[in-house]
């Protein structure tokens, strides 16, 4: 039997952990070859998905300077010799404390969105060589829910995935006729590693997202894997420019 995503060769962006190792890992159980890449470590995840028989590297690369994103797309031709699929999901997310616009420094934006929307651009920029060459290619841009439902506390980080969602759009009137789609998912408050650990909620945290929800329970890693398998396979090869809202029916647009 074969996996949906077979011999694929998947990059993933911030997948040294949470919800980016979460993807890796379950695209590699659909048979996918994967690519760890992480401004931090990610050999213990690529071990991970080794030690169950799956095909996995990892590199360090910082999605915000471009010598390394063309270091990360060169990286995975030379270990698999093609790159089929990029989930831009590398962000300044879990750790950034939530702020009122008084008490985000120009700094802070600038730098939030230099990783979160120039990351995505130049990661895609980077594999776009590769994927024009093969005629294919599947990138999936990783926004938020919040975008949706207008939410205080976090105007660095919901501008920066504001443009994700418009990029997306762009993307994918440009890349189309070179076979390459571009679709987004937009995760609600998900219970990564990182957002566990949080304790500066200003507005009740996870829990008080319930009431919002259809779905009214926490929602997990793993609730997102449907929509990245889909985006990654074949299953999604006529859709492009759309942005998947998995947050348990929270925000609808
Ligand atoms: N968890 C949520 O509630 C939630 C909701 C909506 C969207 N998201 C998005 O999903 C993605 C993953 O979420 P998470 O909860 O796992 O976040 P996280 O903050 O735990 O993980 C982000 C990863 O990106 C890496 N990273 C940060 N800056 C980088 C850089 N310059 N270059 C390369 N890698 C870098 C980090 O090392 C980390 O491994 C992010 O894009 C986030 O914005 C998360």
């Amino acid at each position: 039997m074969t996996g949906r995503v077979e011999g694929r060769v998947c990059v993933v962006t911030g997948a040294a952990q949470g919800i980016g190792a979460t993807y890796a890992k379950a695209l590699a159980t659909e048979g996918a070859k994967l690519v760890i890449s992480d401004i931090d470590d990610g050999t213990a995840v690529a071990d991970e998905i080794k030690a169950s028989g799956g095909e996995a590297i990892a590199l360090q690369n910082d999605v915000s300077h471009w010598q390394s994103c063309q270091e990360m797309a060169a990286g995975a031709l030379k270990a698999f010799g093609r790159i089929d699929v990029l989930i831009n999901n590398a962000a300044i997310f879990g750790k950034l404390e939530r702020a009122s616009i008084e008490e985000i420094s120009p700094e802070l934006f600038d730098r939030v969105l230099k990783v979160n929307v120039g990351g995505t651009f130049l990661c895609t920029k980077a594999v776009l060589p590769a994927m024009k060459k093969q005629g294919y290619g599947k990138i999936i841009n990783i926004s938020t829910s919040r975008i949706f439902a207008g939410l205080p506390f976090y105007t660095h980080y919901d501008a920066s995935k504001g443009a994700v969602f418009g990029m997306t759009r762009a993307m994918a009137k440009e890349l189309g006729d070179h076979g390459i789609r571009v679709n987004a998912i937009a995760p609600g408050s998900t219970m990564s590693e990182n957002v566990k650990a949080r304790t500066d909620w200003r507005d009740g945290g996870p829990a008080a997202k319930l009431a919002g929800r259809s779905l009214k329970r926490l929602q997990d890693p793993e609730d997102l894997i449907g929509a990245c398998l889909y985006l990654a396979s074949a299953e999604s090869d006529f859709t492009t420019g759309q942005t998947l809202v998995i947050d348990g029916g929270g925000a609808m647009w």
